[in-house]
């Protein structure tokens, strides 16, 4: 029998006993603005704090080819470091470009309120029960409503309703949204996604209509508020739609036996489970839109970047902050002058792990954003999208001899990975043949608890591996780095070990 391949490290002799602070426990989880979005593969704020305050100065400028969830560039701004960070994932840089520009607390809330004068009603029309009251929650069986809420004061209560009513409510006359786009999609069956998915299979028509008003009402408000209130419309499409799982419990309430039905949650991928909850829309907007409100009101210091409108304004003035760009990053890193960058921060796609722009295209459809499929570095399932390891390896080569250009001697690369097949992690084995790299050390990340889905399937690694490179530099720079992480736990000067 063939063993799946597993990276480990043999921390035995380079283990250290004070853990560094950030490291003393596990990172706090994700909290107010890092917790507004969904974003698969979000690293931890706390792992960005110590790589940003132990590897720059106030005014480095740091780098991030595959920002992600962009928490990233608000923790260097926040600690004044100047930030450069591409995405080829629309999303990804909405996302960005939201933190590093929140808008005005009262304003965003006044937006709001406008939002929920013009549609709050009329989305609930669409809820009404013949008891006056408001549909919360619906509970499906298959194409069956067998349950139904709604709420008293804060409380959730389940009411009877006719055969007649019950059947008005499933009936599903087919909406075409009238504002924004059909979904493509590839047959991949590792994230229940076919090439014929439409959006309509994952929303019930109900809450279609809902989508398409609250997105065309969003329309007429400025460019600031528009993008994040579309955030806040992303953000609530998986409690939306008909992917919120059903959870079903036994236990006892005063010594009766009770069977208890709780409200899952969209997790990843377009599975519809054939017991699925719907969501009344309003309120999955409503509550995303008080998420984010609060996590606004809750920071101290609102720090808005400066943003360069082009990379040779960014390295012409240094009072700008920021230069965000969407697109590919093989292609957006040819265009940074040779030995500028002080330190490369970054988190690529792990191999076949997570396909983004698959898993994002619901959102991304919505927002109406195009998804460049054929520029993303990953390695697909889905067979037509050709993304095999050969070309995932080729591609990453070419990003890390770019890295190698851009960075000053003396700068750093530091790789956040973790694949489950030792042929993805090809580019990186052999950077220290192929450019001026040389390997410096590494430590296991941790996690919050539970905090993000990544890859349950069997031999996938349970933590990622920072990985420090250092260009050009000689033994007492390399001795100097790793005397300042030798105190993180698991910090080993040995590169991952390989075990069959
Ligand atoms: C592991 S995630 C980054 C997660 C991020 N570090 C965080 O904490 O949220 C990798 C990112 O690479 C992006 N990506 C994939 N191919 C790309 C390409 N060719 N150019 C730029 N970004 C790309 C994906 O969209 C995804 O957001």
């Amino acid at each position: 029998m063939t063993k799946i391949l597993q990276l480990e490290l043999d921390f035995n002799t380079q283990c250290s006993s004070t853990p560094h602070p950030y490291f003393h426990e596990s990172p706090k989880g994700y909290k107010g603005l890092s917790s507004f979005h969904k974003y698969w593969g979000k690293k931890p704020i706390e792992a960005w704090k110590l790589l940003i305050e132990n590897l720059t100065e106030p005014g480095s400028i740091i780098l991030d080819p595959f920002l992600g969830s962009g928490l990233i560039s608000k923790e260097c701004i926040d600690r004044n470091r100047r930030f450069i960070g591409f995405d080829i994932n629309p999303i990804s840089i909405e996302l960005t470009n939201l933190y590093l520009q929140l808008p005005n607390y009262l304003v965003l809330k006044k937006a709001v309120a406008q939002l929920e004068k013009r549609l709050k009603d009329k989305i609930n029309q669409m809820y009404l029960l013949s008891n006056g009251s408001i549909a919360t929650h619906f509970l499906w069986d298959k194409n069956k409503i067998i349950k139904v809420w709604t709420k008293k004061g804060r409380k959730r209560i389940e009411v009877d309703l006719t055969v007649t009513e019950i059947n008005s409510f499933q009936e599903m006359n087919g909406y075409i949204p009238q504002h924004f786009r059909e979904m493509r999609l590839f047959d991949n069956s590792r994230i229940n996604a076919q090439k014929t998915l439409s959006i309509a299979d994952l929303f019930t028509p109900r809450a279609l209509q809902s989508i398409d008003w609250i997105k065309q009402e969003i329309e007429l408000f400025d460019r600031d508020i528009q993008r994040a209130l579309l955030l806040i419309l992303s953000s609530s499409l998986g409690q939306m739609s008909k992917m919120v799982f059903a959870v079903s419990k036994r236990g006892k309430t005063k010594g009766k036996p009770v069977d208890k039905i709780e409200v899952g949650s969209w997790v990843i991928g377009y599975w519809k489970p054939e017991k699925h909850f719907e969501i009344n829309a309003w309120n999955c907007f409503e509550n995303k839109a008080q998420k984010l409100l609060k996590a606004i009101q809750d920071i101290n210091l609102q720090q808005k970047a400066i943003p360069a409108k082009s990379l040779s304004d960014f390295f012409k003035d240094d009072s700008l902050d920021i230069y965000i760009s969407k697109g590919d990053s093989e292609t957006l890193l040819q265009n940074i002058p040779s030995n500028t960058i002080k330190v490369i921060l970054t988190d690529p796609p792990h191999g076949d792990r997570i396909p983004y722009l698959e898993l994002s295209e619901m959102w991304n459809s919505v927002l109406g954003f195009d998804s460049d499929y054929a520029g993303e570095l990953v390695v697909s399932n889905a067979k037509e999208r050709q993304k095999t390891v050969k070309s995932y390896n080729q591609k990453l080569n070419n990003i890390f001899s770019e890295c190698d250009r851009i960075l000053v001697d003396n700068g750093l690369l530091v790789i956040m990975f973790n694949a489950r097949s030792q042929s993805h992690w090809q580019s990186i084995e052999r950077l220290e043949k192929t450019t001026n790299f040389t390997y410096i050390g590494c430590y296991s990340m941790k996690y919050s608890s539970g905090s993000v889905v990544q890859d349950n399937r069997k031999g996938s690694l349970k933590t990622d591996f920072v990985l420090l490179y250092g260009k050009n530099v000689n033994d007492s720079f390399i001795e100097k780095i790793r005397d300042k992480f030798k105190t993180i736990t698991n910090w080993s000067n040995l590169y991952p070990q390989k075990f069959f």
